[in-house]
């Protein structure tokens, strides 16, 4: 497997404050990698440096075996914040990654709005949607902005449990079928081992890779996973290293 992104030795400190130390990542082509970490430890900060939006103090960052430092347009990136514009209807928002790119199409948008319940909202606001229903939208633009790679920071944190499940359904669905490479952060542990093959286990700032796990189970994944018992041996030893507690 050849690797969409490869992070090496990345440090990252805004003015005094280091927040990224020696920071080593890969995700291979059409792999699911997710990052769990303590809040403030750098997460975020880690998907601006792979977007180009900042430049890191040391290392390299990689995609498709060249050099991304400083270069935007090459992720599909989904915000913490969904930042829709409020101006743009959500069919208008959904495209604008594409539109950017010259390729907008608003039939692909109302056709994958319409693949997560939202068909009736192409034409509205996105003040007139809740959270979730943004955050839905915010995860669409990042997902048909045709990179190769999507940069998701929570993308699932303002849903109640039982929609979160369902987008898990959904967003597995999507995934087997499309086989995108994918770097997905959260503070979910179960949510993290549900979704995919690796996961990264961050420390406190400045940030520094605790551990890396390969996730073991058969794709597609069965909802009743989580009782696997090698899965709730995974839960544990995640729990341990980001509570701190020994093992
Ligand atoms: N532009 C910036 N200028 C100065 N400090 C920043 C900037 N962006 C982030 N920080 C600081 O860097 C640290 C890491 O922030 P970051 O948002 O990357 O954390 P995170 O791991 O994503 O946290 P959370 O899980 O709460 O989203 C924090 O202490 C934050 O205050
Ligand atoms: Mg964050």
């Amino acid at each position: 497997m050849s690797d969409t992104l490869r992070v090496a030795g990345l440090d990252h400190s805004f003015g005094d404050l280091q927040v990224l130390k020696n920071l080593d990542i890969s995700v291979g082509d059409g792999e699911f990698v997710s990052i769990v970490g303590p809040s403030g430890s750098g997460k975020s900060t880690l998907f601006h440096l792979i977007g180009g939006l900042l430049t890191p103090t040391a290392g390299t960052i990689e995609i498709n075996g060249v050099n991304a430092v400083g270069r935007r347009g090459l992720i599909g990136y989904m915000p913490q914040q969904p930042a829709l514009m409020p101006w743009r209807t959500i069919e208008a928002n959904v495209v604008l990654a594409r539109e950017i790119a010259g390729k907008a199409d608003k039939s692909l948008a109302r056709e994958w709005l319409a693949r997560v319940g939202l068909e009736g909202f192409a034409r509205s606001y996105p003040h007139q949607l809740s959270g979730g229903m943004q955050q839905r939208v915010a995860f669409l633009r990042a997902l048909i902005s045709d990179q190769e790679l999507l940069c998701l920071d929570e993308p699932f944190s303002a849903l109640d449990a039982m929609t979160r499940s369902e987008m898990h359904r959904w967003l597995l669905d999507i995934w087997e079928a499309n086989r995108r490479s994918v770097l997905f952060v959260t503070h979910n542990i179960e949510e993290a081992l549900l979704l995919s093959d690796t996961v990264y286990a961050f420390s406190h700032r400045p940030a520094t890779v605790l551990e890396k796990i390969i996730v073991p189970f058969d794709r597609p994944r069965r909802a009743d996973v989580v009782d696997d018992p090698d899965f709730v041996k995974l839960r544990r030893r995640l729990t341990d290293l980001l509570t701190g507690s020994p093992s």
